[in-house]
């Protein structure tokens, strides 16, 4: 079996982190998590004043920022998690609150913030064996990659996905304002003019509403079992 580059894109909340996660344990391949290397830039710029919810992002500091984040993620533990590193400190529980979810999108606009994250993400990919999701890895950093999946489920469903987690993780979240930002994100990510949230004309589509975790992963393994024949 050939070493292989998989790319899975989808909405906010689709699950693509969990099953790209788990793929990648399964198949002893390393896992990137895109989604938290733009979530690491918005809680720098954040803690530095840069972004708040009021005024919005301060793009010309931010990008002038960019040389003094560092990203970097711990490797993974037994059961495939790893945490992300904003210069050197574990942030992984800061970056999923409601404050870095809310700002995210708008950071993830900026073109320089991209160009950036995408040279980073095509670096962890050169010597392939390698798992990323994300919003545009199968269009943007790996067009060339051999297994690309694009991943959907209706907003709603997302929704009701995080909202589990979050108050899972002890924060107090409406269901309300979770579809509200879920949606919101939805629509800055399909219409900004840096790379979009888009299906790759070559991705296999998974429609995950009514699917199990094992079956999406039965469901993932058969296709990289044809891909990497
Ligand atoms: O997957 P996530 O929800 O953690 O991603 C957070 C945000 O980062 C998302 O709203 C859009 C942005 N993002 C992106 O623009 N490109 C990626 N490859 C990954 C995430």
């Amino acid at each position: 079996m050939k070493k292989i580059i998989i790319a899975i894109d989808g909405y906010s909340s689709s699950g693509k982190s969990t099953m790209a996660r788990d793929l990648a344990r399964r198949i002893g391949y390393v896992y990137v998590d895109s989604g938290a290397m733009y979530r690491a830039v918005t809680l720098y710029a954040i803690r530095h004043g840069i972004a708040d919810t009021d005024s919005g992002v301060d793009t010309e500091t931010l990008v002038r920022s960019l040389p003094e984040i560092g990203i970097s993620f711990t490797p993974a533990g037994a059961d495939g998690t790893q945490h992300t590193l904003l210069n050197g400190e574990d942030v992984e529980k800061e970056i999923r609150d409601m404050k870095v979810s809310s700002l995210v999108s708008p950071v993830a606009v900026i073109p320089e913030v991209r160009h950036r994250l995408t040279a980073i993400q095509q670096e962890y990919g050169r010597d392939k064996g390698i798992v990323m999701d994300g919003r545009d890895i199968g269009t943007t950093v790996f067009p060339d990659a051999e297994m690309k999946v694009f991943v959907n489920a209706s907003a709603e469903e997302r929704a009701r996905r995080r909202v589990k987690e979050l108050t899972e993780k002890g924060e107090k979240v409406t269901y309300e304002e979770v579809l509200e930002n879920i949606k919101e994100r939805d629509h800055i990510d399909t219409t900004r003019k840096e790379s979009p949230l888009r299906k790759a004309d070559d991705a296999v589509l998974l429609d995950n509403d009514n699917m199990t975790i094992p079956q999406q992963m039965d469901w993932l393994l058969r296709l990289y079992e044809d891909r990497s024949r």
